[in-house]
C-alpha cells in the first residue's frame, strides 16, 4: 500500500446548483443548497485514501462546527490525523460553489484556518514525510509552508507532487523540487507565461517547466484528458475516458489523489495517469467534491471496462 502525505487546505464546501453562473452583479434563483467537505487537500487525501492508499493529512481546522465535521469525515475516511491542528483562533475555512447545468463551476474559497499553517506545523510532520512515497501539494495554503514541505520531502528523498492550484505567485527555483506537476491549462499558462491552448502550445510550456527542473509534466486538459511530458519536446495527449459530467468541481482533486495513490503504490507512468482519469471520470459522474471520489473497486471495474489488457 502506498503511503501518501497530503499537506495542504481543508474547507467545507458551500454548494448550490443554478442555470447558469452568475455575472457581474447579477443574482441567480438556485437550486438547493449542498454543504460537504472540500478543499484541494482534503479532497486529493479522500481521492488518495479511497483508491487504496495509506494518506497522512497534514492540515488546520478552526474550533467550531465545520471542525468538528471535518475531523468526523478523515476519520471515516482512515486518514492518519496525528499532523491535523485545532486552532482556536481561527474559523475552519469555507468555499462558495456555484455549479451551471453543464457541470462548470465558479468558486471564491476562504482557507480559514488551514490559510495559516506554518513551516512549524510541516516540521511537525517531518517524521511522516520520511516515511511518506509521494509528498502531495497544492497552492491553497501559505507559500512557507509549501516550500518547507518540498524541502524536507527532498532531503528524505521522497517525490513530490505539486498541484499549482489555485495559482499563486511563487519563487520559480521552487520548482526543481517538483517531481510530479499537475497545472491545467490556466495554471500552465500563468506558471510559464505562454498560452497553453493546444497540443504545441502544451509542449511548450512542458519544456519551460522541464527546464526549470521540473522532472515529470502532466498539464490536465479537462474532456481532452492529460498532455504527458517526461522530458523536453517528449509530450504526448493522454485522452480522457468521456462521461456525461453532473458536476466537475474536484475533478482534478479526483485526478491528483488518484494519480498519486497508483505512482506511489508502483504502477508505471502511463498507468498512473490512467488510475487518475478514472478517478476524476467516475468523481464527475456525481454531485460534490470528497464525497464524490470514488472507491479502489470502483476504478478496477471502469478501468476494466475501458481500457483493453485491464481485467
Ligand atoms: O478543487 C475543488 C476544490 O477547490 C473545492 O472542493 C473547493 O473547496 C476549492 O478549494
Ligand atoms: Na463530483
Amino acid at each position: 500500500m502506498g503511503k501518501v502525505v497530503v499537506i495542504g487546505s481543508y474547507v467545507a464546501d458551500l454548494m448550490s446548483r443554478a442555470p447558469h453562473l452568475p455575472k457581474p452583479g447579477e443574482t441567480v434563483l438556485g437550486g438547493p443548497f449542498q454543504m460537504g467537505p472540500g478543499g484541494k487537500g482534503g479532497n486529493q487525501a479522500a481521492a488518495a485514501a479511497r483508491s487504496g492508499s495509506n494518506v497522512t493529512f497534514v492540515t488546520k481546522v478552526g474550533n467550531d462546527l465545520f471542525g468538528k465535521n471535518a475531523i468526523e469525515h478523515f476519520e471515516k475516511e482512515q486518514f492518519n490525523t496525528q499532523f491535523v491542528k485545532v486552532a482556536d483562533d481561527e474559523a475552519t475555512g469555507a468555499a462558495l460553489i456555484a455549479v451551471d447545468n453543464h457541470g462548470e463551476n465558479h468558486i471564491v474559497i476562504a482557507p480559514g484556518a488551514c490559510g495559516t499553517m506554518t513551516s512549524e506545523d510541516v516540521l511537525e510532520a517531518d517524521g511522516a514525510i520520511k516515511d511518506g512515497d509521494i509528498v502531495v501539494l497544492q497552492l491553497e495554503i501559505s507559500l512557507s509552508a509549501v516550500k518547507t514541505a518540498m524541502e524536507r520531502a527532498v532531503i528524505h528523498n521522497v517525490p513530490v507532487l505539486l498541484n499549482p492550484a489555485p495559482y499563486q505567485e511563487f519563487p520559480r527555483e521552487l520548482l526543481r523540487h517538483v517531481t510530479y506537476a499537475t497545472p491545467n491549462e490556466m495554471e500552465a499558462s500563468e506558471l510559464t507565461g505562454s498560452d497553453v491552448t493546444d497540443e504545441e502550445s502544451a509542449q511548450k510550456a512542458a519544456n519551460t517547466l522541464h527546464e526549470l527542473g521540473v522532472k515529470i509534466v502532466i498539464i490536465t486538459l479537462g474532456r481532452k484528458g492529460v498532455f504527458l511530458s517526461e522530458g523536453v519536446s517528449s509530450g504526448k495527449i493522454v485522452p480522457a475516458f468521456q462521461v456525461d459530467a453532473v458536476d466537475t468541481t474536484g475533478a482534478g482533486d479526483a485526478f491528483n489523489g488518484g494519480f498519486a495513490h497508483a505512482i506511489s503504490s508502483g504502477q508505471s507512468l502511463e498507468d498512473a495517469v490512467q488510475f487518475g482519469q478514472a478517478a476524476a471520470a467516475l468523481s464527475v459522474m456525481k454531485a460534490g467534491t470528497a464525497l464524490s471520489m470514488p472507491q479502489a473497486d470502483e476504478i478496477k471495474t471502469f478501468l476494466s471496462g475501458h481500457v483493453e489488457g485491464i481485467q
